[in-house]
């Protein structure tokens, strides 16, 4: 892919930064609105629970963030962390009059160096995050590590359909459409077609069953949803070894 002469980290952080602004309606246009019934599923998929210690990795404008802070709410808190400050700002901005904003903490970080101890929440989602890292693997090693041993990591993001004429007309749509939507609404029809060319390279759904596994996480499965265009990865921390197991 062409990053424009730059990092990728460094053009993925000036293309999130540069959208921020219009990505919350970009993303119904683009889901069909169902964006919403999606995150939710992530939700139930990660077992957040009231009072639990939630962490959203890549949490761009809170929208998945603020999904795990209903769920863990009233006595819960979530943390979403980001490193482009203007979908940071945004997700303040959609935060400030919602009840559930006392639940949230937000942060600017990285998701290669998560600026968390070991074993620290008690579930960890990414939306669409995992395809922008330059590291995949760094990234899932980096979530794996701060759940807590028993915990779900889990990922939603664009999976690989194979429906056919369904296909054809998804990847009609996602190549042609959506950046002919981000010039229309947002202006930003280069940084649209990134959003295809980083889903049309990411790993399909298997294969990151598959690198969930090499990460050292357990019991990794996927949940398809839209046919397979999107789909929900995720798997759970080992527990440790008790002594008395490792004594046998
Ligand atoms: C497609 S948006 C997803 C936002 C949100 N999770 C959602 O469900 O709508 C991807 C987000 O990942 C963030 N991101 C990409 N690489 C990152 C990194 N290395 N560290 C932290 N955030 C990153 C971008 O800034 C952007 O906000």
């Amino acid at each position: 892919m062409d990053f424009a002469g730059k990092e990728k980290s460094e053009y993925v952080k000036d293309t999130f930064n540069s959208i921020a602004g219009k990505y919350d309606l970009m993303n119904t246009l683009m889901s069909l609105g169902m964006d919403k019934y999606w995150r939710r599923k992530v939700v139930k998929i990660a077992q957040a629970k009231p009072g639990m210690t939630m962490l959203d990795v890549c949490c761009g404008t809170g929208m998945l963030t603020g999904e795990l802070a209903r769920a863990v709410a009233p006595s819960g808190e979530v943390t979403g962390v980001d490193f482009s400050e203007e979908m940071l700002n945004k997700a303040q901005e959609n935060l400030n009059d919602s009840p559930i904003k006392e639940n949230i903490k937000l942060l600017p970080g990285n998701a290669l160096r998560l600026p968390f101890k070991d074993n620290s929440f008690d579930g960890v989602t990414v939306g669409w995050g995992l395809r922008n890292l330059p590291d995949l693997h760094q990234g899932i090693r980096e979530m794996q590590r701060v759940v807590k041993p028993g915990c779900m990591v889990v990922s939603i993001d664009m999976g690989k359909t194979f429906v056919p004429v369904f296909k054809q007309l998804y990847w009609l749509y996602f190549k042609r459409v959506v950046p002919l939507l981000g010039r229309i609404w947002a202006a930003r029809r280069i940084e649209y077609h990134y959003l295809y060319e980083s889903a049309s390279e990411f790993k399909s759904q298997t294969e990151l069953v598959r690198i969930f596994q090499e990460c050292g996480l357990d019991n990794c499965n996927y949940l398809n949803l839209a046919c397979g265009a999107v789909a929900i990865v995720y798997g759970q921390k080992k527990q440790r070894r008790s002594v008395n197991n490792l004594s046998t």
